[in-house]
């Protein structure tokens, strides 16, 4: 294929204004209903499923193309254990010597955290998502990535739209430091974990924290010029 190629927009459907209404509408509805979750239940969750969501996840936009993410999904036990292990060490840190910084632990105070994450072992699977400083569009190139940390994000943002559309319970989870995952995972070094993200079933009686409801109004977020 030469440099400049175009092949036409494969797939594009266009629905009339009445369908564009209520499908945005659907959506919204539907996203509404997505809440980090703290409770997982050991229910087990098919592989495919969750290997569609990765699917769905690396359709997302990137810089110059070059996909700079490499998601780890775990579901050995022993290696949950592992995680768990490793990250409660490192939040203790964080939460219990203050490593945080006070103005950090505040903020989080009203969500209720704490170092103690026993859903890194109820929970079916843990996806952790690694962002690539290198590669390229192929694999096994060795060029440098761009918009990595925003590439990623953006994946991200897909695969937990995706689980939720599957009608699983997502936890965006961020321990810090978080590099003892490329140590368990085997990632190279020129990875950086991003975010370990929880997926499984909420338990029957999960909650949420109040504070998580709380979001600004459309009016205090937008600006239509
Ligand atoms: C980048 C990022 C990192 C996060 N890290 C953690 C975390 O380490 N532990 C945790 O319990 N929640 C974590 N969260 C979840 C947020 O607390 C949660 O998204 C927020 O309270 C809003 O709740 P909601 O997702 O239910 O709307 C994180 C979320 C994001 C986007």
């Amino acid at each position: 294929m030469q440099p400049h190629d175009n092949v036409p927009l494969p797939d594009y459907i266009e629905y009339d204004e009445g369908e564009m209404r209520a499908r945005a509408a659907e959506f919204l509805a539907d996203i509404r209903r997505r809440h980090t979750v703290r409770d997982f239940s050991d229910r087990p969750v098919p592989q495919e499923i969750i290997e569609d969501c990765i699917r769905a996840a690396a359709t997302a936009p990137s810089g110059a193309n070059h996909q700079p993410w490499h998601f780890a999904l775990i579901k050995d036990p022993d290696i949950k254990a592992k995680v768990r292990l490793r990250a409660e060490a490192e939040e203790r840190g964080f939460y219990d010597e203050r490593k945080a910084g006070e103005e950090w632990l505040d903020a989080l105070a009203p969500l209720g955290t704490d170092a103690s994450k026993p859903y890194l072992e109820s929970a079916p699977w843990l996806i952790a998502i690694f962002a690539q400083r290198r590669g390229g569009v192929e694999v096994g190139m060795e060029r440098k990535n761009y918009y990595v940390a925003e590439s990623v994000g953006i994946a991200t943002g897909f695969l937990i739209a995706a689980l939720h559309n599957a009608g699983l319970a997502t936890l965006t989870h961020t321990p810090k430091p978080m590099n003892f995952l490329n140590e368990i995972c085997g990632r190279p070094e020129h990875e950086r974990a991003f975010i370990l993200l929880v997926a499984g079933y909420p338990t029957e009686g999960a909650t949420v924290p109040k504070h998580a409801l709380i979001k600004k109004q459309f009016e205090d977020i937008v600006t239509i010029l």
